[in-house]
């Protein structure tokens, strides 16, 4: 890794370790708890506090960095030129307001739209999932091993009830082969511990039908450095900038849920 990424990757970890701790610090207090595009779609006072917390330290080190930010205190982005910080102070909002868990950290640091360093933090477990491009990805430190090949039978797919019940977004016919054909299904609620999840072997592919690009920036960047694939959910690149359908999967299996349930 050069300086200036080495530099970048310090105050990073040491600011996801130290929002994390702060996060922790209001699990004894009351949350204020508020809807934003619908009755399922939460933020509280701590999403917008620990958002803040970074674009003020992002802004005051690195004043020529951008940032994207879930919670609208970062830049209004119209392209990614230059070095871009994408952030979802807590992802898995719901998880953390009704379970104190199953929530993590993501930022994604891209460069002129290239994904360079991925971080999900898993605060209550103390798991930090990090990648930095060509460098490999690491749990806590420790390498990740490249992603083998497997197939739907054999395979954990995390998917949400939703989308093989009636829904806006997709067929629910088109996906419920998959759901039967697979070893088991699961659903955690995070996008990003989903994709850290795939990226540790823990899970074998995940699919959703909508997700923005903080939801997916850092788990992009963990995912291929283990030689998995991120597309929407027709086998196409993800766009940054706006919302899209999401399919992560181990190399091999990612074909065959394309080309078996989706594409046919
Ligand atoms: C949500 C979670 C959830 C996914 C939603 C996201 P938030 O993020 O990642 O798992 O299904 O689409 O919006 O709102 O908790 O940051
Ligand atoms: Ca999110
Ligand atoms: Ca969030």
């Amino acid at each position: 890794m050069n300086k200036k990424w080495k530099k970048i990757d310090e105050y990073a970890q040491q600011w996801i370790k130290e929002a994390g701790r702060r996060i922790k610090d209001t699990f004894q207090q009351q949350l204020l708890i508020q809807t934003k595009s619908s009755r399922t779609d939460l933020v509280t006072n701590v999403d917008r506090e620990i958002e803040q917390f970074f674009i003020q330290k992002i802004r005051s080190t690195f004043p020529q960095h951008r940032v994207l930010g879930e919670e609208g205190f970062g830049d209004s982005l119209a392209a990614l030129e230059g070095i871009v910080w994408i952030i979802d102070p807590i992802d898995g909002t719901m998880n953390f307001i009704h379970q104190q868990r199953n929530f993590a950290i993501s930022i994604g640091i891209y460069e002129d739209g290239i994904g360079m360093m991925g971080y999900i933090y898993d605060v209550v477990h103390d798991e930090l999932y990090y990648a930095h491009k060509g460098a490999g990805a690491f749990l806590n430190g420790v390498p990740l091993s490249p992603l083998t090949e497997t197939s739907v039978s054999e395979s954990i797919v995390s998917i949400n009830a939703t989308w093989v019940t009636k829904n806006k977004r997709i067929d629910a016919n088109v996906l419920a082969p998959l759901v039967k054909d697979a070893r088991g299904t699961r659903s955690y609620g995070s996008a990003a511990l989903e994709m850290a999840y795939v990226a540790a072997g823990r899970l074998d592919a995940y699919i959703t039908m909508r997700l923005s690009p903080w939801d997916f920036a850092a788990g992009f960047v963990l995912v291929n450095e283990v030689g998995g694939i991120v597309t929407n959910l027709y086998g196409e690149p993800l766009n940054l900038l706006g919302e899209n359908s999401v399919l992560v999967a181990k190399p091999r299996l990612h074909e065959e849920i394309l080309n078996t349930y989706i594409l046919k």
